[in-house]
């Protein structure tokens, strides 16, 4: 607490001002939202809200938590809310506001700024079904879980399947023309698959999925992220040169299988870094082997498809390209994905998540100054 408030007002205000609304995680003081916060002569507090959006689904949330912070306060007998709804300009404020003051036509994305200090990592692959959803899913939790903020963009937008992966059921609601991602984890999650009806297949080309990764990008209010990572489709398509475009800082993480085949696709996803000028973090090996109960490996796959991949692709590059890590088959990857808990979190012990966890650790790094300096922990959810 800070120095003691001088008035009962002064500690109505001081406790509303502890209030975070769920999904921008801001005090609700400083977006603008108390209207007004009187104590009758009853000692009950009247408080006036102004929601976001009309029928907004937080609403219940909003209202345990205010009534525990006022009630909480010294001399408060009662908490009454009413709660009323932005009129577009307030809400236009709040989104210059959110913005920074900027209250620019083009979509601006924050990450390609110059100052931008968010890691961004596109996690790609040659072929399909090799894990990369399932790894963007682990390592998002797994840095959440070390303190950072962490935001994921699911790009696959033919194959969404992060926020079924995750959990993030919710979802996104609007600003004006802000997206407000939905968050499970501690992770700020994006998906196309959150505006499409149900299970429906949509059929973009090229310049339309362009436009949803800018929106993707631009629009979704992200705050100050320490990482973002980006589930691509497989191959070398559209979305991984858009992506490229949008945000040449970007780096690129391979994920590929121990097969030969596989890693020979691998390969060629990671070369177009070479075309792209995009920096190539490491390869991830998955479904590496596994482990029998006696112990021993049973390679299902083949081995060091991984250790090729990250040879072959130093020797293209001209630089360094680590195997970041050595992932193995468990059936608990899938179990935790389909049910949207991620292995690091619902079985942390296991091989599959410590080996996740490590890899995790190697990507914690923040960008340019702090390059190579682990993070530490953080307050998250920033
Ligand atoms: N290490 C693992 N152990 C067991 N099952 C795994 C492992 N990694 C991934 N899986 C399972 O393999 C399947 C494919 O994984 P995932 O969807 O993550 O791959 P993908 O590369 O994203 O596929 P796509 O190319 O279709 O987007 C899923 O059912 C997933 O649960
Ligand atoms: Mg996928």
């Amino acid at each position: 607490m800070s120095a003691p408030a001088s008035t009962v007002e002064d500690a109505i205000q001081a406790a509303l001002a502890t209030v975070n609304d769920p999904e921008i995680r801001r005090p609700i003081t400083e977006l603008d939202m108390v209207r007004s916060a009187l104590i009758g002569p009853d000692g009950v507090v009247r408080v006036e809200l102004l929601l976001t959006v009309a029928g907004c689904p937080l609403r219940d949330k909003l209202r345990a938590d205010i009534t525990a912070a006022v009630a909480a306060v010294p001399g408060v007998a009662g908490v009454e809310i009413e709660f009323g709804v932005m009129s577009p300009e307030q809400r236009q404020s709040l989104q210059a506001k959110l913005r920074g003051g900027t209250a620019s036509a083009d979509p601006v994305i924050p990450f390609a700024q110059p100052g931008s200090r968010t890691r961004v990592y596109a996690v790609a692959s040659g072929k399909g079904g090799v894990g990369k959803s399932s790894v963007t899913v682990n390592l998002a939790a797994a840095l959440a879980a070390r303190g950072l903020s962490v935001g994921v963009v699911d790009a696959d937008i033919y194959g969404h399947s992060v926020p079924r992966m995750l959990g993030a059921d919710g979802r996104p609601t609007r600003v004006e023309d802000m997206i407000m991602p939905p968050q499970a984890h501690g992770v700020k999650v994006i998906s196309i698959g959150m505006f499409t009806a149900g299970n429906a297949a949509v059929v973009w080309r090229g310049p339309m999925l362009h436009r949803a990764l800018q929106q993707f990008l631009a629009d979704v209010y992200w705050g100050d992220l320490d990482v973002l990572l980006l589930d691509l489709p497989p191959g070398t398509g559209d979305v991984a040169i858009s992506l490229a475009q949008l945000l040449p800082n970007s780096e690129i993480l391979v994920v590929t299988t121990p097969q030969a085949a596989a890693a020979e696709v691998a390969e060629r996803a990671g070369a177009i870094a070479l075309q792209t000028h995009q920096r190539v973090v490491g390869v991830i090996e998955n479904m590496s082997w596994l482990e029998l109960p006696d112990g021993s490996r049973m390679e299902v796959f083949g081995s060091g498809g991984g250790q090729t991949v990250a040879e072959s692709l130093s020797r293209t590059i001209g630089a360094q390209v680590p195997l970041l890590g050595q992932i193995p088959l468990d059936t608990r990857v899938r179990e935790a994905g389909d049910v949207g808990d991620p292995i690091v979190l619902s079985a942390p012990e296991s091989p599959a998540a410590t080996a996740l966890g490590q890899v995790a650790d190697q990507l914690a790094v923040r960008r340019e100054s702090l390059l190579g300096k682990p993070l530490g922990l953080k307050p998250a959810g920033r």
